[in-house]
């Protein structure tokens, strides 16, 4: 079910990787420095947009053939154009109603033709509701990054439109890894949200979270604090992922990044840019939101896109590597984000008097830390370590996503 991309990703002298979710933030990042490494890249997106006509238009062809090939019984046919055209037709119609175009999935996926230029890019249609979606994407890949997730964080049944979804999405996913037979390994995007809730109160600083700490999904399912179920869901699928790696002989390594920063192909926000950028923009709903993360973890956790990406890439080439990789390389607050800011930026008028309450008492100093220990003890370096380096080119891309005035 390629798109007009197809062919090109599968080149023998290539190494092929797969990554879920290239219409995401992360997703693109990972796919642009794949493709510079000299990987063959697949990825899938749920709506291929832009690449949708020339989708449509393979699919229906497809139908078309298996059509001619039922009616002839498998021998030889000539095609009759007067009783194959309105066949086509059909098949044309029931395509685009099955996967409609939107002008937000066009914009969503334009990065992707864009990525191309760098080399051999495809794309696929897959979503991880169904099953089997993956087979085609992953098949013949060495290494399967799984990095799109359902975030729902609205929902109105969060066991039913959060939890459930993202475990069985993962899990379709990992049985199109076992069927393709080629997947060395893969590497899963879990999130900082398995391994720190809640948050560790009590005297002050010093509290250091590695790999060997889960949030609690009892306490989580019991007191649904605010973005209960994403924890919970991480969680679980971490857990359900990593059991069925076992029972198949899958080689899986997670990695749970923190907060990521960066600029990325991606030409759509996500919401860890829109809340780091909320000092410099003014939104208070999001800056609300900032406070919150660090209310709810103890400080604010960052990493560059750039370096997740690398990570990523390590531990998936690295044969020792295995288990859980934390991935953060600053743990800050929001009242040194807000200094910081202020001094580079000055332009943005940053609030650095920034008020406190009974609710939202900020952080001096960082009460709980994430850390990366294992990763950089393995041999990771990461190149974006201050505030400085992290939000080095997050400005210019908040302006061009339109977060920032120019
Ligand atoms: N950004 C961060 O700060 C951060 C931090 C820690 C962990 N993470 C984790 O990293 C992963 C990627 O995050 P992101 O920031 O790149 O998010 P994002 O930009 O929202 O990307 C999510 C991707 O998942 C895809 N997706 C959602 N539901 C799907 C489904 N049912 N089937 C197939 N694809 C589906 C989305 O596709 P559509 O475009 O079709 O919606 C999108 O490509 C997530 O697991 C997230 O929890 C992110």
């Amino acid at each position: 079910m390629a798109g007009d991309m197809s062919s090109s990703a599968g080149d023998n002298n290539k190494k092929t990787a797969c990554v879920t979710g290239g219409s995401g933030y992360i997703g693109s990042a990972l796919i642009k420095l794949l493709l510079e490494e000299g990987y063959a890249v697949k990825t899938t997106v749920r709506n291929p947009g832009s690449i949708l006509p020339s989708f449509r238009f393979s699919v229906s062809w497809l139908l078309l053939f298996r059509a001619v090939q039922i009616d002839g019984g498998g021998c030889d046919v000539i095609v009759n154009p007067t009783t194959v055209l309105p066949m086509l037709r059909i098949d044309l119609d029931l395509v685009c109603f099955l996967f409609p175009e939107t002008p937000d999935d066009m914009q969503k996926n334009s990065h992707l033709k864009d990525l191309q230029q760098l080399g051999p890019l495809t794309v696929f249609r897959a979503d991880m509701d169904e099953e089997d979606s993956f087979d085609d994407a992953v098949a013949g890949c060495d290494y399967v990054f799984l990095v799109a997730a359902p975030l729902n964080f609205s929902a109105q049944d969060p066991e039913k439109e959060q939890i459930e979804p993202a475990v069985r999405g993962t899990l379709n996913a990992m049985r199109s890894c076992v069927k393709a037979g080629t997947v060395r390994r893969v590497i899963l995007t879990s999130s900082v949200a398995a391994v720190i809730r809640p948050d560790l109160q009590g005297d002050g600083h010093g509290h250091v979270l590695d790999e060997n700490s889960w949030s609690d999904v009892e306490y989580l399912r019991a007191n649904k604090p605010p973005t209960w179920a994403h924890c919970v869901s991480k969680v679980l699928l971490e857990k359900e992922a990593c059991r069925f790696a076992e029972e198949h002989g899958i080689s899986l390594v997670t990695v749970c990044p923190v907060i990521v920063v960066g600029a990325a192909p991606a030409p759509k926000a996500r919401s860890s840019i829109v809340d780091c950028l909320s000092l410099l923009s003014g939104n208070e709903a999001l800056l609300a939101a900032l406070k919150g993360i660090e209310k709810t973890s103890g400080g604010v956790q960052l990493v560059h896109v750039d370096d997740l990406c690398r990570a990523e890439l390590f531990v998936a080439e690295e044969a020792a590597a295995v288990g859980r990789y934390i991935c953060c390389s600053l743990n800050t607050t929001v009242v040194e984000i807000a200094r910081f800011l202020a001094r580079k930026y000055p332009q943005y008028g940053v609030e650095t008097n920034l008020p406190t309450d009974d609710d939202q008492q900020l952080l001096e100093k960082p009460r709980v830390s994430l850390s990366s220990a294992k990763l950089v003890r393995e041999g990771f370096e990461f190149k974006y370590k201050t505030l400085d380096e992290i939000y080095g080119d997050v400005v210019e891309y908040g302006k061009a996503l339109g977060i920032l005035p120019y």
